[in-house]
């Protein structure tokens, strides 16, 4: 059992400030820290958490973030063998902005943005179960990526985040699509911040056209998916939240994980959601994904109080 995934690295800084500048206005912040990230290599570090083999394939720029990222990955035991440094370009970088309400993120992708379809091996494919890619990295990329490997067999997950519009034609290629819900209105072509959204009904449209199973990640609210014709909802535990960097992907490094064993999908949504609600609770998109004694633990403890 193996997954491959197809993504981002990104050295994140962490600049905790009280409030965003306006454009021609500088403010003072309170902290920075730096921490390991990129979607790619955070979902990498999800699943491997949960005792799945993992291979992933992306790029770094040749400076110090990137070695430090290859080090710090091979370190969590992800099989780095197919990660490459690109001499003239920059490693990925993302700065957050922590505010008080929420996180807003600007990444400059730097070498991510020069992975291309042959960085991704037929040999690597061949020897994986499950591959999982996110938009960080060129479109065109993971469309080839889908189109090879489901001609092979493998379990595709997609976390369409960034969006992008070729999320579409991928389609046909994609076994399981995660969506945020500010992606999935994207999906559906709506671009209403309103609470009249009815996003489940919207869900249960969306699936009767499509054939990819859809699973949207609702941050408080839980995760929604469709099944049988109905939408069901896993509730997310009340947490006390420290940094929500990485919870989705802390979510779909956990989903391909559970379906990668061959566990059911009722069971992964439930791991992996309740997997994203331990990662909020620690500073860093990597720092708070639990391990899988961890995440049986915290399960138990919750099924006990409910
Ligand atoms: O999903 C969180 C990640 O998005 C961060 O680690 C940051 O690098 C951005 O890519």
């Amino acid at each position: 059992m193996k997954v491959l995934v197809l993504g981002s690295l990104n050295m994140d800084l962490v600049m905790e400030v009280s409030k965003m500048p306006s454009i021609g206005e500088t403010v003072l912040g309170d902290n920075v820290s730096y921490f390991f990230g990129g979607k790619g290599a955070n979902q990498a570090v999800a699943c491997r958490r949960l005792g799945v083999p993992v291979t992933l394939v992306g790029k770094v720029g040749n400076d110090t973030f990137g070695d430090k990222l290859m080090i710090h990955m091979n370190m969590a035991a992800i099989d780095m063998s197919q990660v490459k440094l690109e001499a003239d370009a920059f490693t990925g970088t993302a700065a957050i902005m922590k505010l008080p309400e929420d996180n807003a993120i600007v990444v400059l992708p730097g070498a991510n943005q020069l992975v291309t379809p042959d960085d991704l091996k037929e040999a690597v494919l061949e020897q994986a179960q499950v591959l999982l890619a996110q938009l960080e990295i060129p479109p065109a990329t993971v469309m080839d990526a889908f189109k090879r490997a489901k001609e092979k067999g493998l379990i595709t997950i997609l976390n369409p985040a960034p969006y992008h519009e070729a999320v579409e034609e991928m389609l046909p290629f994609v076994d399981y699509i995660t969506p945020n819900e500010r992606e999935f209105r994207r999906m559906v072509q709506t671009s209403s911040e309103t609470e009249s959204f009815d996003v489940e009904a919207a869900m249960l449209s969306w699936s009767k056209k499509q054939e990819t199973q859809l699973i949207v990640t609702r941050g408080s609210k839980g995760v929604s998916y469709v099944l049988e014709g109905k939408v069901k909802t896993v509730a997310a535990p009340r947490m006390a939240v420290t940094d929500t960097t990485g919870a989705g992907d802390t979510f779909n490094g956990i989903l391909a994980a559970t379906l990668a064993k061959k566990e059911p999908l009722e069971t992964a949504v439930l791991k992996a959601s309740f997997g994203a609600s331990l990662s909020v609770t620690k500073m860093g998109a990597q720092s708070g994904m639990p391990s899988e004694k961890q995440l049986a633990e915290f399960m138990a403890k919750q099924a006990n109080n409910s």
